[in-house]
């Protein structure tokens, strides 16, 4: 990965190299931890924060859900991004804010364990790459269903969770393909390793609900909003397998890897991404880089240092 200079790390803002934790940390043990993944873009305005309040949300929610006591407010945080943003000097990046149960306490229950929190920025290319959203990707049913609401929380971006993910995407990068869909443990289409699943059935944009274990994915949120307003009519529903062989189109959505349409899914092609696909896409895209006036509101500007103007210099 490409490293930037600082990360903040419980209020600090420390050289990269130097962002430690002890061995005995109780998130890396148990996986005690909630995150979010984030990006910024530059824009004409300068660089952008994308739902930025949304997702901080999102991890105070993440971290509600398992009992984890936030020792930062997310305004705290928001404002922490910000400056790193500026002090890293990045224009464009993904953003990595990381709440885990510490070191001090061991055992299952350790409510004296201190909550560490932390944000990293680094410049980070489109997950599934830039072919792959100009092209499409190529993706297999896993054979790892989704964790059940039954043992955990799927809504909540927990770290431990990700083990699941994991094994997912293991498989299919193991097998060739470029991502793994997961079936909820019902047998219903859930999701994408790191990603919400979207089909086009009959000129119908059709997603799995809530209740199919998803994560609420705030780029799902986002690009439910943007085909509603181009006209389209999108459903949340339960999804059988077989209806991803027959859909007209399919696409991906995620912070990491954006829109990304699949062309093939189990061996069975679905073909070059669709007009809805790119239609959205282009939409979604407009949206993410501050083109589209209408969703300017989803943008967090991040106010850079004035330029420093040589001629109004005081000297003395
Ligand atoms: C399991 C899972 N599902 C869906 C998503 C998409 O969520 P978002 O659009 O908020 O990035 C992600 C990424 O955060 C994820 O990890």
């Amino acid at each position: 990965m490409e490293k930037a200079e600082l990360i903040w790390l419980n209020g600090e803002f420390v050289p990269w190299d130097e962002a430690k934790v002890h061995v005995l940390s109780h998130g890396l043990h148990y996986g005690s931890g909630v995150f979010e993944g984030i990006r910024c873009y530059e824009t004409e305005r300068g660089p952008a924060i994308f739902r930025h309040r949304e997702h901080l949300e999102r991890l105070a929610k993440s971290a509600e859900m398992f009992y984890l006591e936030m020792p930062f407010s997310g305004e705290q945080i928001r404002s922490a991004t910000h400056e790193l943003i500026v002090r890293n000097g990045l224009r464009s990046c993904y953003i990595r804010p990381l709440a885990f149960r510490g070191y001090g306490e061991m055992g299952l229950y350790a409510p004296t364990a201190p909550i560490d929190v932390m944000v990293a920025v680094w410049p980070w290319g489109a997950y599934l790459g830039e072919e792959g959203k100009e092209k499409g990707i190529r993706a297999r049913v896993s054979s790892w269903r989704r964790i059940s609401p039954a043992g955990l929380i799927p809504h909540s971006k927990a770290s431990g969770q990700y083990l699941n993910s994991i094994l997912a995407k293991t498989e299919s990068a193991n097998a060739g393909y470029e991502e793994a869909i997961l079936l909820d443990e019902r047998g219903f289409v859930c999701e994408g390793s790191g990603e919400n699943v979207f089909l086009v059935r009959e000129g119908t944009l059709v997603t799995p609900p809530h209740t199919a274990s998803i994560l609420d994915g705030i780029s799902r949120k986002s690009v439910i909003q943007i085909a509603r307003d181009l006209g389209y009519t999108v459903v949340e529903r339960d999804v059988a397998r077989a209806e991803l062989y027959l859909a007209e189109e399919i696409f991906l959505t995620g912070t990491a890897a954006e829109l990304v349409p699949v062309r093939e899914i189990d061996d069975h092609s679905i073909g070059e991404p669709g007009e809805i696909t790119r239609h959205v896409q282009g939409k979604y895209e407009d949206a993410l880089c501050g083109r589209a006036e209408e969703y300017l509101e989803w943008l967090d500007f991040v106010d850079q240092p004035a330029p420093v103007d040589e001629g109004s210099k005081v000297t003395s």
